[in-house]
């Protein structure tokens, strides 16, 4: 184990987009290293000659990954993996005294049964019976999970689309603001949201110059985003999600509508609502009234950026909320949880500041 606060991260699944801004942000970090690179495709080759762009000391090789390999070298692992691969390694490298953080779907459901009907036959994994794993898996939105996953073995990273939903909407159904019936979720994603494996639906010729909705009525986020929801609301709660592909490479919005249950609050009361929970969450910013969130602001940035409009006519509240998908929505959560496992702050060597254009 590591001594003192920090440790050594072995990063599986290096060369995906995952993997790399993982690694992107722990050069440089102050309490947390590379320690063991892992890969499938990748297994062997150098370093420089998978990411010639991002040097690293010494030049390691990407291995396959072996447990005992990864165990005699790392505190933690971040798997950056397909779906279904995370939930065959995970229990290998937890006996080895691995924690685990997972940006996969394979652990953020806390019933195994429900992950086997939304993900089994994607992710070829109809035999998986770890259900108790799946269980005391914490899921990973520091904001709202912080303590648990300090201590936790094994963190189940958020998806993009959830991180994105979640983070405004769920200050409402703590507080007990809005209905819980007729919520909606639209929202936007950039093409990197599909990874770095060849899909024909990222072809420039295909998502460039359009805007298309995808997976409408029960895309596999809706019951994730259901799930913690329901989990704060303490309630049963259905809400409608439809996710856009937009032509651009990273980035995601997402525009939330409920209905306010007393119609008589402003925007700016929202807005105070939303300050009070985040004042000491540097990795979500509140904007002012009446300023709207743009994905450029946030790229590359581990930082949400919030805001609320209320329609006063109808007691309609419109929650924004813009994400790097890569870095708030999946590598740079994923660090942040890591941070709050090696006992740092968890904003630590992550970037807050816009880089705006
Ligand atoms: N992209 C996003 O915006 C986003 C956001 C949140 C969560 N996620 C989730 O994060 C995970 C990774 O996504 P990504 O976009 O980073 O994917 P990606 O770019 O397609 O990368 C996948 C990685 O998995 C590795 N891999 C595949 N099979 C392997 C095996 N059997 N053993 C070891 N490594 C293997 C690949 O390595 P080789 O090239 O060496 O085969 C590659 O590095 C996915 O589960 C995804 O759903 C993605």
């Amino acid at each position: 184990m590591a001594m003192g606060k920090g440790g050594r991260v072995a990063v599986i699944g290096a060369s995906g987009y995952g993997g790399l801004q993982t690694i992107r942000l722990l050069q440089g970090h102050p309490g947390l290293s590379v320690s063991f690179l892992g890969g499938e495709r990748s297994a062997g080759q150098r370093w420089s000659s998978v990411c010639s762009f991002l040097p690293l000391p010494d030049d390691p090789t990407v291995e396959s990954a072996d447990p005992d390999r990864i165990a005699a070298c790392s505190d933690f692992a971040v798997l950056s993996l397909p779906n279904g691969l995370a939930c065959q390694l995970t229990p290998q490298l937890l006996e080895r005294g691995v924690r685990v953080v997972d940006l996969s779907a394979d652990f953020r459901y806390r019933s195994l049964e429900q992950w086997l009907q939304v993900y089994a036959k994607e992710a070829g994994s109809l035999n998986r019976t770890d259900a108790t794993l799946c269980s005391s898996a914490v899921y990973g939105l520091p904001e709202w999970n912080g303590p648990a996953i300090a201590e936790a073995k094994l963190v189940a990273a958020p998806g993009c689309f959830p991180t994105a939903s979640l983070l405004p909407l769920l200050p409402f159904l703590k507080q007990g603001l809005i209905e819980t019936n007729g919520i909606i979720i639209d929202a936007k994603t950039g093409t990197s949201g599909g990874g770095r494996v060849p899909k024909e639906a990222m072809l420039l010729a295909e998502a460039s110059e359009s805007i298309a909705p995808y997976g409408v009525i029960g895309h596999r986020h809706t019951s994730e985003i259901e799930q913690m929801a329901m989990e704060v609301a303490g309630q049963e709660i259905r809400l409608q999600f439809t996710p856009h592909l937009v032509p651009m490479v990273r980035g995601l919005l997402s525009t939330v509508y409920a209905r306010l249950r007393d119609p008589g609050l402003t925007a700016e009361d929202c807005t105070t609502v939303l300050e009070a929970i985040y004042r000491h969450h540097p990795c979500v910013q509140v904007l002012p009234v009446g300023t709207y969130p743009a994905t450029k602001w946030a790229r590359h940035t581990n930082r949400a950026l919030l805001s609320v409009q209320v329609d006063t006519r109808t007691g309609q509240l419109v929650l924004m909320s813009a994400i790097d998908n890569l870095i708030k929505g999946q590598a740079g959560q994923g660090v942040q949880c890591l941070n709050l496992m090696a006992g740092l702050a968890p904003e630590t060597g992550l970037p807050l500041q816009s880089f705006y254009p």
